[in-house]
């Protein structure tokens, strides 16, 4: 945990943003995976810790925005659990790290907040994105379980993306630490990708660093030669020569933030010349666009910028042809790069993404676009100084999607079908970094990882 005052501080913002009623965030709960008492790694829900701190289930943190009044509940341990479990703080400790004086025995949560909605007041909730969660809130609540994402409270959600979309200086500084962890990642599968290895042997070892620096991956490894397929977590493969291995992952400290990269491997470590052609178009799609970060700027502008340099690339390469910002309004560009340049960061790898991506990267001036490809882009409002975002184009080589728009006869002035084909075996290329929005203009967060086609060489060779 950090000092409480990070957390006092965190509820007293809350408090300025919402004027009556009172907020109720719940902690998640253990999940089991064969049995009830087989469960996974425990991971606590963003909010929750970000305004209390806690990492353990069982418990609710309750502002009162007409009183300011601050409430703990949860259930101290007794000896059953502390022969299995060790020493552990009572939640009245737990509290007052927390910086909240009063706490409560969780069995007495349902009556205090019966109380409360008897009297007409509002109980702001998040929407819940975990089944027992939910059923917990209808039992609490006495809302039917189907009613309860509806439910959930609007003004909280707006507030807390006000709050959590802008990241403090502790906040960077333990996203940094969550890239430097994923620097030795990545440099690792580097070096490993040699003709011969299992792709699930270089996962397994990744996986194994971010878990010995901290809580675990952020999201599940994406890591194949097939990486035309955009989150591939299928590791099924034994790297061979003339192939990319896409390694897309990160890691998550005991704080939750976490880290979001992407590299691009040729297998055996040094690049053929069309391995080269398409890497440099990603690189500099990934470079200019990140030079281009600042704030006032919608990132949806940073986006397109990435599709046009891609469109120009694949132009000279003669797998696109005709006027290059007209394929692109077109949306030409969809046919390789069919995902979005980025989202926010930070405890959630998404972050806020829980609270609905609409609230988190658009707004009321900039609304979420509806055509195939633009419509995946996560973030597209301005950026302001201190977000965290993740910038991550890519060039893949889909051959459903190649015959799909093909035989649609989509995009036959921008495309050379026929070269295209050729690239079918090719997979996909994805080069991703996470990036905060300064005062005037942007840095790259976290130790370098090797990106030109020089250091990844270098990197491989041991
Ligand atoms: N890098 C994985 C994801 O954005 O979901």
């Amino acid at each position: 945990m950090f000092d409480k005052s990070v957390y006092t501080q965190r509820r007293n913002l809350l408090k300025k943003e919402i004027s009556s009623g009172i907020a109720l965030f719940l902690t998640n709960p253990e999940a089991s995976f064969n049995y009830p008492a087989n469960t996974y790694h425990y991971r606590q829900d963003s909010h929750f810790s970000y305004f209390f701190g806690i990492n353990l289930p069982g418990f609710a943190g309750c502002i009162d925005f007409d009183s300011g009044e601050e409430v703990i509940f949860g259930t101290d341990f007794d000896i059953d659990d502390i022969i299995w479990m060790g020493e552990q703080p009572k939640v009245s400790e737990l509290a007052a790290q927390a910086g909240i004086s009063q706490s409560r025995a969780y069995s007495g949560l349902h009556d205090w907040l019966r109380v409360a909605v008897s009297t007409g007041r509002k109980i702001h909730f998040l929407p819940p994105y975990r089944g027992k969660v939910m059923i917990e809130l209808s039992d609490l609540l006495s809302l039917p379980v189907s009613n309860i994402k509806t439910a959930a409270s609007v003004e909280l959600i707006k507030a807390v993306v006000k709050l959590k979309e802008v990241k403090d200086e502790l906040e960077i500084a333990e996203i940094e630490k969550a890239v430097d962890v994923a620097w030795l990642m990545h440099t690792t599968a580097m070096k490993m990708a040699r003709p011969g290895i299992t792709e699930q042997a270089i996962a397994g070892t990744i996986e194994g660093i971010a878990l010995s620096h901290g809580g675990a991956v952020s999201f599940p490894v994406i890591l194949s030669m097939d990486g035309q397929t955009l989150h591939n977590h299928s590791h099924h493969n034994t790297l061979c020569p003339d192939r990319m291995l896409v390694v897309d992952a990160g890691a998550e400290l005991h704080s939750l933030y976490s880290s979001d990269i992407t590299r691009t491997i040729p297998v055996g470590g040094k690049f053929n010349p069309r391995q080269r052609d398409i890497y440099e178009i990603v690189l500099k799609a990934n470079t200019e666009s990140i030079a281009a970060i600042r704030p006032g700027k919608e990132y949806r502008e940073n986006h397109f910028l990435a599709a046009r340099i891609i469109a120009e690339g694949l132009k000279t390469i003669g797998l696109m042809k005709g006027d290059v910002d007209e394929a692109v309004a077109a949306g030409a560009h969809t046919l390789f790069f069919p995902h979005g340049l980025g989202h926010m960061m930070g405890m959630d790898v998404h972050d806020l993404e829980s609270l609905g991506e609409n609230y988190v990267g658009y707004d009321d001036v900039t609304k979420r676009a509806t055509e195939f490809g633009t419509a995946y882009l996560r973030l597209g409002k301005k950026l302001k100084p201190g977000y965290v975002l993740t910038n991550e184009p890519g060039i893949y080589f889909i051959p459903a999607l190649i015959d799909k728009f093909r035989s649609e006869g989509k995009y036959l002035d921008f495309v050379n079908y026929d070269k295209v084909e050729t690239f079918k075996d090719f997979g996909g290329i994805r080069i991703e970094d996470d990036v905060l929005v300064t005062a005037d203009g942007h840095r790259v967060l976290g130790k370098p990882i090797p990106k030109t086609v020089a250091d990844v060489e270098k990197t491989a060779e041991g």
